[in-house]
């Protein structure tokens, strides 16, 4: 028999807004004996360990001293389907889709491989410190059957769905404006605010649908105003080339995804990398959200995100892994690479908001900062149990570390899922590797 209440005791840090660095003290708290107490899933307390201690005597301690406690990381743009397609190598994005990721997706029509690659997908995930994440599955309903029942047994805030894609790619891949429209819809009843699960309408790119299909995604998206909406964005020079060529009268590769009624601020557009000014500005009237993901923009070397270009015109970015076409699951690396593709361009990435892009950030950009991303009370226990001593390397740095936001740097740059020491999952420990 569990106890009912559970207190984590370690080092915490949260935030209550963006820090531009260590002495913009009001955005950030960081507690040296800290503890967070946890009842049915949700945070009651968090603050100094004696005084949330004394609220609770009956709680089971955890102790995770002298490791850092932060909320669970969030991955706003991966690919289900693509677990076996990372570190596939040599081409950019249009041949990396037709050479690795398309046949590899088609493999999601089986209920059983659907099922075995969700299993070993969320293991992924929460080995890395990733509690929750917006995922693009197959076209097959399958496939996001078995992504929203895997994320429901092991009770996580997962958000995603099927993708729609009704041309320019192999049969098996597949639907119609019809079928797409309909299993999505089926799909939205089925999983759109049951338990944690959330909805995120998914027509790919405009590449792979038509006219008829943008259409029929913009009709969901009216339908059901609450749910995401992601898709890609001006990743790739030949990719944007291609899709002005499919959509000849469009004003530019975003005013496709405007004219069919796609851009609410809960759409997620993945890279936002070749932006027009048109494009900028529409971003900043609708309230869509561009996805940096630095993994994947090195990998596939699909070019630099403009970071403070699109903040100062007051846009909101997330940050993601994008694997398969990223390379780790982890968000510290993704920081890092992130860190170096702003280095590129003079712009700086303080240790501080990186952390709290992973976290709160991530969570403002999706509309969830009162369920996920920080340690208040009343949001939802996920939780993650940093170690930057976690390799020789990091240990032997940490010797000449002698702040927080030295701390954080370091395991940023040099960290990986061995930095992450346990993740809970609306209160239960969650990791196994
Ligand atoms: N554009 C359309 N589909 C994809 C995908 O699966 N990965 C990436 N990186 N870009 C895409
Ligand atoms: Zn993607």
């Amino acid at each position: 028999m569990t106890a009912s209440k559970t207190l984590l005791r370690g080092r915490i840090l949260d935030f209550r807004a963006e820090p531009q660095d260590a002495d913009d003290t009001d955005a950030y708290r960081y507690v040296e004996d800290g503890a967070i107490l946890i009842a049915n899933g949700m945070i009651k307390a968090s603050g100094d360990f004696a005084t949330v201690a004394a609220q609770a005597p009956d709680a089971q301690v955890i102790d995770h001293r002298p490791h850092l406690l932060m909320a669970g990381f969030i991955d706003t743009h991966i690919h289900f389907p693509q677990v076996q397609v990372i570190a596939s190598w040599g081409s950019q994005l249009l041949d990396w889709l037709n050479n690795y990721t398309f046949p590899e997706e088609t493999r999601f029509a089986d209920p059983g491989h659907s099922a075995a690659m969700a299993a070993r997908f969320y293991d992924l995930l929460l080995s890395h410190g990733t509690t929750s994440a917006v995922a693009f599955c197959s076209v097959h309903p399958t496939s996001a059957e078995a992504y929203f029942g895997e994320a429901a047994r092991r009770n996580m805030r997962m958000i995603g769905g099927k993708v729609m894609m009704d041309r320019n790619a192999p049969d098996g891949l597949l639907d119609t404006p019809q079928t797409g429209y309909d299993e999505s819809k089926a799909l939205i009843e089925r999983w759109h605010g049951k338990g944690r699960g959330l909805y995120a309408i998914t027509p790919r790119f405009a590449i792979t649908s038509t006219p008829e299909q943008l259409d029929m995604a913009g009709a969901l998206v009216a339908e059901h105003p609450d749910c995401f909406v992601q898709t890609h964005l001006s990743e790739n020079h030949d990719e944007i080339a291609f899709t002005r060529s499919l959509y000849p009268d469009a004003p530019d590769y975003l005013g496709i995804y405007e004219r069919y009624g796609l851009l609410t601020a809960r759409a997620l557009l993945g890279h936002s990398i070749h932006l027009t000014p048109r494009e900028i500005d529409v971003l900043a009237e609708t309230g869509a959200k561009p996805v940096f993901c630095p993994t994947s923009n090195l990998f596939l070397g699909s070019g630099l995100f403009d970071d403070a270009g699109l903040r100062g015109r007051g846009i909101t970015n997330a940050i993601a892994t994008d694997v398969g076409a990223g390379t780790s699951y982890s968000m510290l690396p993704t920081l890092r690479e992130g860190y170096k593709i702003l280095q590129l361009q003079n712009q700086k990435l303080h240790p501080l908001r990186a952390f709290h892009w992973i976290t709160r950030g991530n969570a403002v950009a999706l509309g969830l900062q009162n369920q996920i991303g920080t340690l208040a009370e009343g949001t939802e226990a996920d939780v993650v149990v940093l170690n930057a001593n976690a390799t020789p390397a990091m240990a032997l740095r940490m010797e000449r570390a002698e702040t927080l936001s030295e701390e954080l740097f370091i395991l940023q740059t040099l960290g990986d899922d061995r930095a992450i020491a346990q993740t809970y999952v609306a209160g239960q420990a969650m990791k196994t590797s």
